[in-house]
Protein backbone atom coordinates (compact mmCIF):
# COMPACT_ATOMS: atom_id res chain seq x y z
CA UNK A 1 0.00 0.00 0.00
CA UNK A 2 1.18 3.51 -0.79
CA UNK A 3 0.78 6.61 0.70
CA UNK A 4 0.28 9.89 -1.42
CA UNK A 5 -0.06 13.31 -0.62
CA UNK A 6 0.14 15.21 -3.87
CA UNK A 7 -1.92 15.03 -6.80
CA UNK A 8 1.11 14.44 -9.32
CA UNK A 9 2.16 11.33 -7.26
CA UNK A 10 -1.43 10.24 -7.12
CA UNK A 11 -2.41 10.67 -11.14
CA UNK A 12 1.80 8.75 -11.63
CA UNK A 13 0.47 6.04 -9.37
CA UNK A 14 -2.89 5.98 -10.93
CA UNK A 15 -2.74 6.28 -14.34
CA UNK A 16 -2.11 2.97 -15.64
CA UNK A 17 -4.48 0.85 -13.49
CA UNK A 18 -7.53 -0.66 -14.97
CA UNK A 19 -10.33 -0.02 -13.10
CA UNK A 20 -9.71 2.15 -9.66
CA UNK A 21 -12.58 1.80 -6.96
CA UNK A 22 -12.22 4.75 -4.70
CA UNK A 23 -13.65 4.98 -1.30
CA UNK A 24 -13.45 8.83 0.16
CA UNK A 25 -13.23 9.52 3.92
CA UNK A 26 -12.49 11.95 6.87
CA UNK A 27 -10.21 9.28 8.50
CA UNK A 28 -10.58 7.88 12.07
CA UNK A 29 -11.68 4.77 10.36
CA UNK A 30 -13.92 1.96 12.23
CA UNK A 31 -15.40 -0.56 10.61
CA UNK A 32 -18.22 0.91 8.53
CA UNK A 33 -15.35 2.01 6.45
CA UNK A 34 -13.59 -0.66 6.42
CA UNK A 35 -16.65 -2.80 5.09
CA UNK A 36 -16.50 -0.18 2.35
CA UNK A 37 -13.17 -0.42 0.95
CA UNK A 38 -13.77 -4.60 1.09
CA UNK A 39 -16.67 -3.75 -0.97
CA UNK A 40 -14.53 -1.65 -3.02
CA UNK A 41 -12.24 -4.86 -3.82
CA UNK A 42 -15.52 -5.95 -5.62
CA UNK A 43 -15.37 -3.27 -8.02
CA UNK A 44 -11.82 -2.83 -8.83
CA UNK A 45 -7.99 -4.13 -9.76
CA UNK A 46 -7.09 -0.92 -7.71
CA UNK A 47 -8.28 -0.43 -4.57
CA UNK A 48 -8.12 3.86 -3.81
CA UNK A 49 -9.01 5.41 -0.10
CA UNK A 50 -8.48 8.96 0.34
CA UNK A 51 -8.48 10.54 3.97
CA UNK A 52 -9.22 14.49 4.49
CA UNK A 53 -10.77 16.31 6.65
CA UNK A 54 -12.95 18.87 4.97
CA UNK A 55 -12.75 22.37 6.19
CA UNK A 56 -15.14 23.45 3.56
CA UNK A 57 -18.03 21.20 4.67
CA UNK A 58 -17.79 22.56 8.37
CA UNK A 59 -19.77 25.27 9.88
CA UNK A 60 -17.91 28.00 11.44
CA UNK A 61 -18.96 26.62 15.00
CA UNK A 62 -18.46 23.10 14.43
CA UNK A 63 -16.14 20.95 15.21
CA UNK A 64 -13.50 20.84 12.32
CA UNK A 65 -10.74 21.23 15.15
CA UNK A 66 -11.72 18.53 17.21
CA UNK A 67 -12.64 16.05 14.67
CA UNK A 68 -10.62 13.29 15.10
CA UNK A 69 -7.31 13.11 12.64
CA UNK A 70 -5.44 9.43 13.32
CA UNK A 71 -3.31 9.12 10.04
CA UNK A 72 -1.33 6.57 11.10
CA UNK A 73 -3.63 4.44 12.67
CA UNK A 74 -5.71 4.61 9.71
CA UNK A 75 -2.93 3.72 7.26
CA UNK A 76 -2.74 0.29 9.69
CA UNK A 77 -5.87 -0.39 9.63
CA UNK A 78 -6.21 -0.52 5.68
CA UNK A 79 -2.86 -2.33 4.76
CA UNK A 80 -3.83 -5.45 2.93
CA UNK A 81 -7.40 -3.52 2.21
CA UNK A 82 -6.30 -0.58 0.33
CA UNK A 83 -3.58 -0.28 -2.58
CA UNK A 84 -3.09 3.24 -2.06
CA UNK A 85 -4.13 6.08 0.55
CA UNK A 86 -4.17 9.54 -0.64
CA UNK A 87 -3.93 12.02 2.16
CA UNK A 88 -3.56 15.44 1.07
CA UNK A 89 -2.68 18.49 2.96
CA UNK A 90 -5.17 21.20 2.88
CA UNK A 91 -3.39 23.65 0.13
CA UNK A 92 -3.39 20.57 -2.20
CA UNK A 93 -6.85 20.46 -2.56
CA UNK A 94 -7.28 24.45 -1.81
CA UNK A 95 -4.80 26.18 -3.42
CA UNK A 96 -6.52 29.28 -3.45
CA UNK A 97 -9.20 30.73 -1.32
CA UNK A 98 -12.60 28.51 -3.06
CA UNK A 99 -14.84 30.68 -4.60
CA UNK A 100 -16.28 27.97 -7.32
CA UNK A 101 -18.72 25.62 -5.21
CA UNK A 102 -20.54 22.85 -6.83
CA UNK A 103 -24.11 24.03 -5.89
CA UNK A 104 -26.35 20.70 -4.62
CA UNK A 105 -29.79 20.32 -5.36
CA UNK A 106 -32.66 21.92 -3.11
CA UNK A 107 -32.88 18.96 -1.02
CA UNK A 108 -29.74 19.47 0.58
CA UNK A 109 -31.49 23.01 2.70
CA UNK A 110 -33.81 20.35 4.26
CA UNK A 111 -33.14 17.80 6.85
CA UNK A 112 -29.40 18.17 7.85
CA UNK A 113 -29.21 21.02 5.48
CA UNK A 114 -31.61 23.22 7.84
CA UNK A 115 -28.99 23.15 10.39
CA UNK A 116 -25.83 23.17 8.94
CA UNK A 117 -26.64 25.26 5.68
CA UNK A 118 -23.66 24.84 3.84
CA UNK A 119 -22.58 21.16 4.67
CA UNK A 120 -23.40 19.37 1.38
CA UNK A 121 -21.76 22.38 -0.92
CA UNK A 122 -18.79 21.84 1.00
CA UNK A 123 -19.12 18.13 0.52
CA UNK A 124 -20.03 17.93 -3.14
CA UNK A 125 -17.44 20.60 -4.01
CA UNK A 126 -14.65 18.24 -2.09
CA UNK A 127 -15.93 15.35 -3.57
CA UNK A 128 -15.91 16.09 -7.63
CA UNK A 129 -12.29 17.83 -6.36
CA UNK A 130 -11.49 13.53 -5.70
CA UNK A 131 -13.37 12.49 -8.32
CA UNK A 132 -11.33 14.87 -10.74
CA UNK A 133 -8.12 13.61 -9.54
CA UNK A 134 -8.92 9.78 -8.43
CA UNK A 135 -10.79 9.09 -11.92
CA UNK A 136 -11.96 6.57 -10.33
CA UNK A 137 -14.57 3.85 -12.15
CA UNK A 138 -16.47 3.28 -9.15
CA UNK A 139 -16.68 5.51 -5.75
CA UNK A 140 -18.54 3.78 -2.91
CA UNK A 141 -20.16 5.62 -0.05
CA UNK A 142 -22.33 4.50 3.18
CA UNK A 143 -25.76 4.49 3.62
CA UNK A 144 -25.35 6.17 6.97
CA UNK A 145 -24.99 9.16 5.34
CA UNK A 146 -27.96 9.31 3.37
CA UNK A 147 -28.48 12.55 2.54
CA UNK A 148 -24.83 12.53 1.58
CA UNK A 149 -25.56 9.71 -0.97
CA UNK A 150 -28.71 11.08 -2.66
CA UNK A 151 -27.03 14.60 -3.01
CA UNK A 152 -23.51 12.86 -4.72
CA UNK A 153 -25.51 10.25 -6.68
CA UNK A 154 -27.32 13.78 -7.89
CA UNK A 155 -24.34 15.43 -8.76
CA UNK A 156 -23.21 12.39 -10.63
CA UNK A 157 -26.15 12.42 -12.79
CA UNK A 158 -26.18 15.97 -13.55
CA UNK A 159 -22.66 16.76 -13.92
CA UNK A 160 -22.09 13.63 -16.09
CA UNK A 161 -19.51 12.31 -14.03
CA UNK A 162 -17.99 8.85 -15.52
CA UNK A 163 -17.94 7.59 -11.89
CA UNK A 164 -20.43 4.69 -10.93
CA UNK A 165 -22.02 5.23 -7.33
CA UNK A 166 -22.16 2.43 -4.91
CA UNK A 167 -23.84 2.07 -1.76
CA UNK A 168 -22.66 0.71 1.56
CA UNK A 169 -25.11 -0.81 4.53
CA UNK A 170 -24.76 0.91 7.67
CA UNK A 171 -22.49 -1.04 10.07
CA UNK A 172 -23.94 -1.06 13.45
CA UNK A 173 -22.75 -1.58 17.09
CA UNK A 174 -24.06 -4.71 18.66
CA UNK A 175 -26.54 -2.43 20.34
CA UNK A 176 -27.79 -0.77 17.12
CA UNK A 177 -26.01 2.44 17.56
CA UNK A 178 -24.54 3.15 13.71
CA UNK A 179 -20.53 3.05 13.76
CA UNK A 180 -19.52 6.90 13.42
CA UNK A 181 -16.15 8.48 14.30
CA UNK A 182 -18.15 11.22 16.34
CA UNK A 183 -19.22 8.03 18.64
CA UNK A 184 -15.99 8.88 20.54
CA UNK A 185 -17.28 11.99 21.47
CA UNK A 186 -20.39 10.33 23.70
CA UNK A 187 -19.19 9.94 26.99
CA UNK A 188 -19.90 6.51 28.68
CA UNK A 189 -23.48 7.59 30.01
CA UNK A 190 -24.41 9.01 26.61
CA UNK A 191 -22.89 6.06 24.66
CA UNK A 192 -25.70 3.83 26.46
CA UNK A 193 -27.93 5.69 25.36
CA UNK A 194 -27.20 6.46 22.04
CA UNK A 195 -28.67 2.78 20.32
CA UNK A 196 -32.12 4.72 21.26
CA UNK A 197 -31.76 6.89 18.14
CA UNK A 198 -31.75 3.48 16.11
CA UNK A 199 -34.29 1.51 18.25
CA UNK A 200 -36.87 4.80 17.78
CA UNK A 201 -36.51 4.72 13.83
CA UNK A 202 -37.17 0.49 13.86
CA UNK A 203 -40.20 1.45 15.92
CA UNK A 204 -41.46 3.98 13.61
CA UNK A 205 -40.53 1.32 10.70
CA UNK A 206 -42.67 -1.37 13.33
CA UNK A 207 -45.53 1.59 12.96
CA UNK A 208 -45.63 1.67 9.48
CA UNK A 209 -45.90 -2.48 9.12
CA UNK A 210 -48.46 -2.66 11.07
CA UNK A 211 -50.82 0.04 9.60
CA UNK A 212 -50.10 3.65 10.71
CA UNK A 213 -50.04 5.75 7.99
CA UNK A 214 -50.51 9.32 9.68
CA UNK A 215 -46.05 9.63 9.10
CA UNK A 216 -45.74 13.33 10.71
CA UNK A 217 -47.76 12.12 13.94
CA UNK A 218 -45.63 9.17 13.55
CA UNK A 219 -42.42 11.04 13.10
CA UNK A 220 -43.40 13.83 15.83
CA UNK A 221 -43.93 10.78 18.50
CA UNK A 222 -40.57 9.38 17.84
CA UNK A 223 -39.22 13.25 18.26
CA UNK A 224 -41.01 13.01 21.59
CA UNK A 225 -39.89 10.33 23.03
CA UNK A 226 -36.45 11.37 22.27
CA UNK A 227 -37.01 14.49 23.73
CA UNK A 228 -37.98 13.10 26.89
CA UNK A 229 -35.36 11.34 27.46
CA UNK A 230 -32.90 14.57 27.23
CA UNK A 231 -32.20 14.56 23.30
CA UNK A 232 -31.83 17.54 21.38
CA UNK A 233 -33.52 16.66 18.18
CA UNK A 234 -32.62 18.23 14.84
CA UNK A 235 -35.58 16.36 12.94
CA UNK A 236 -36.94 13.24 12.79
CA UNK A 237 -38.76 13.09 8.97
CA UNK A 238 -40.09 10.25 7.11
CA UNK A 239 -39.23 10.96 3.23
CA UNK A 240 -39.38 8.51 -0.08
CA UNK A 241 -36.32 6.93 -0.17
CA UNK A 242 -35.51 8.18 -4.26
CA UNK A 243 -36.33 11.46 -3.57
CA UNK A 244 -36.11 12.44 0.13
CA UNK A 245 -39.30 14.46 -0.63
CA UNK A 246 -41.59 14.21 2.63
CA UNK A 247 -42.54 10.74 2.39
CA UNK A 248 -46.75 9.69 0.96
CA UNK A 249 -48.22 6.91 3.18
CA UNK A 250 -48.41 5.11 -0.09
CA UNK A 251 -44.71 5.35 -1.34
CA UNK A 252 -43.32 1.84 -1.52
CA UNK A 253 -40.19 3.07 -0.32
CA UNK A 254 -39.56 4.96 2.27
CA UNK A 255 -37.08 6.12 5.03
CA UNK A 256 -36.43 7.51 8.12
CA UNK A 257 -33.84 9.48 9.04
CA UNK A 258 -32.66 11.43 12.53
CA UNK A 259 -30.60 14.01 13.38
CA UNK A 260 -30.15 14.35 17.07
CA UNK A 261 -27.88 15.88 20.06
CA UNK A 262 -26.64 13.54 22.89
CA UNK A 263 -25.03 16.49 24.75
CA UNK A 264 -22.44 17.71 22.72
CA UNK A 265 -22.60 15.19 20.10
CA UNK A 266 -24.61 15.31 17.12
CA UNK A 267 -25.41 11.48 16.09
CA UNK A 268 -27.71 10.92 12.41
CA UNK A 269 -29.13 7.93 11.08
CA UNK A 270 -31.82 6.48 9.25
CA UNK A 271 -33.92 3.15 8.39
CA UNK A 272 -35.19 1.82 4.90
CA UNK A 273 -38.63 1.13 4.99
CA UNK A 274 -40.36 -1.11 2.42
O1 LIG B 1 -18.61 11.07 4.47
C1 LIG B 1 -17.52 11.64 4.64
O2 LIG B 1 -16.64 11.15 5.35
C2 LIG B 1 -17.26 12.97 3.97
O3 LIG B 1 -18.41 13.75 3.92
C3 LIG B 1 -16.65 12.84 2.56
C4 LIG B 1 -17.59 12.14 1.61
C5 LIG B 1 -15.35 12.06 2.64
C6 LIG B 1 -16.35 14.22 1.98
O4 LIG B 1 -15.47 14.93 2.79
Amino acid sequence: METLSTAPALRERLWNEARVAFVPTMGNLHDGHLDLVRQARQHGSCVAVSIFVNPLQFGPSEDFAAYPRTLADDCRKLEGLADVVFAPAAAELYPETQTIFVEPPPIAGELCGATRPTHFRGVATVVLKLFNLVQADTALFGKKDYQQLHVIRAMARQLNLPVEIVAGETVRAADGLALSSRNAYLSETERGEAAMLYRELQRIRQEIAAGGCDLAAIADEARMRLESRGWRVDYVSLRNAATLAPALADDEKKVALAAAWLGKTRLIDNLEIG
